[in-house]
């Protein structure tokens, strides 16, 4: 178990892609997603993708019963999902406030699909396929920008909603 330093904002590991995983079940990959967890838990996210942790991999967690950060949202089932691809299945967008381990303290309006598939895998290698909307299908958008390099604050078209939580 270890709690790891959460990069923020502008350091060059989250502005780059991220590769994939080419091999599953092994003892790097698990050691990678508990350091996640523990991260996670420890700074109460929604969830947390590897490169904020410093580690270029396609490996993003999420998920949660009650958020501290998100207090009206209905619950994400726990997910680790590894090499996602995320298919938009309509063309609603809606706007939804967003924060992130790695710009801290703020917050933002973001606009993203209401509805998506997302494919990927498990640690074991298993397929994941899912349909999802609202707030789940805006977490798994918001973690996958992360292995892109891609940041909230980069998707925000109405700044006026951009700034400090407190
Ligand atoms: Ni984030």
């Amino acid at each position: 178990m270890s709690i790891k330093t959460v990069l923020r904002m502008g350091h060059p590991t989250l502005s780059s892609r991220s590769l994939e995983v080419s091999q599953f079940d092994t003892p790097e990959l698990h050691e990678l997603i508990q350091d996640m967890k523990d991260t996670m838990a420890h700074m109460n996210g929604a969830g947390i993708a590897a490169p904020q942790i410093g580690v270029l991999k396609r490996v993003v967690i999420f998920g949660f019963d009650n958020n501290v950060r998100y207090p009206s949202e209905d619950a994400v089932p726990f997910t680790i999902l590894i090499n996602p691809k995320i298919e938009p299945l309509n063309e609603i967008m809606e706007e939804g406030i967003e924060g992130c381990l790695s710009v801290p303290g703020l917050s933002g309006s973001v606009p993203r699909h209401v509805k998506i598939r997302y494919q990927g895998y498990d640690p074991n290698g298993d397929i994941i396929d899912r349909t999802v909307t609202d707030f789940h299908a805006r977490v798994v958008q918001h973690e996958c920008d992360h292995l892109d390099g891609i940041l909230y604050p980069a998707r925000i078209k109405n700044f006026s909603s951009f700034g400090f939580i407190e």
